[in-house]
This record gives structure tokens, sequence and C-alpha cells, in this order.
């Protein structure tokens, strides 16, 4: 069964409790069931990973293929913003990449209308809520001709 891993990026396991106008009620969790539900209607297996830690969120994007993830959905957070080893590290894999946002990153402060990610990425799907991951599931498919 083709695998997908979502990786949540830092302050997402807040979610449920962080600036709750901006990003909802829903708990990570919670989300990670909607996303689980998702991928059973589409036929694929999801693992889901949330880290604070840049590094961690580099090895899982590294080892992704030999874990027989096809493709990765990836919500980098903040290091969206910033991360040039995270973009190196999408950069230097075959498995394509979807990143997504909770929120619209472009009706927001201007520091993040620059996504250091999104160009080394298949796509970017911004402003959502938690349907922005349920989308990239679907551009992740469609980019494996799967959808
Ligand atoms: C976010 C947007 C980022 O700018 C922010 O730092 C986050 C969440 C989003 O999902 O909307 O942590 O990635």
């Amino acid at each position: 069964m083709t695998a997908v891993l979502v990786l949540h990026g830092p302050n997402l396991n807040l979610l449920g409790q962080r600036e709750i106008g901006m990003y909802g009620r829903l708990t990570l969790a919670e989300i990670d069931v909607a996303i689980r539900q998702h991928a059973d209607t589409r036929g694929v297996r999801v693992e889901c990973r949330q880290s604070n830690h840049e590094g961690v969120l580099v090895d899982a994007i590294q080892g992704a293929a030999a874990q027989g993830f096809a493709a990765i959905v990836v919500n980098p957070g903040a290091l969206t913003h910033s991360s040039y080893a995270l973009r190196d590290a999408i950069a230097a894999i075959t498995v394509p990449v979807v990143e997504v946002h909770l929120s619209n990153l472009y009706a927001r402060e201007p520091f993040r209308h620059h996504s250091v990610t999104a160009s080394v990425c298949r796509g970017q799907i911004s402003g959502f809520g938690p349907q922005s991951y349920l989308l990239g599931l679907d551009g992740a498919l469609a980019c494996l001709d799967r959808l």
C-alpha cells in the first residue's frame, strides 16, 4: 500500500491552545485523525510525525524513501521562512514533497510571505485550516498519479 509521511514542524504540537483565532481549536491529534480518515478514503497509509527540532525533520526527510514512503506532506511551521537546511534536504530527495500551511501566509506578516522551502516542493497549499493537510495529501497523490 502506498505510504505518505506527514511531517509537522515546530509549535504545531500546541495546536488547539496556540493562537486559536489563527489556527483553530483542533488539536494536532485531532488533525492527524482527519488526515488518516482521508488517507483511508484514498486507499493509502499515512504516518504522522511532529518535531520541534530542525535536525529531526531533516533526518525524516532524508530517510523517507528508505522507510518506504512514496511522498511527503510537510508543514514546516516557522522553519518555512528560515530553514535552508530543510530546503536542502527537500532538494536532495526525489520523493515528491508538498508544503502545507493552516493559515494563509500571504495574508499575514511580511516575514511569512516568503517560504524558503516552497520552491523545492512540488507545490504549496496555504490558508484552508486543517483541510490544507487533506488537500496536500491529494496533491501528493496527484504527483504519484494516484488521485
Ligand atoms: C504555519 C505558518 C507559519 O508561518 C507559522 O510559523 C506556523 C504555522 C501554518 O500552518 O499556518 O507555525 O506553518
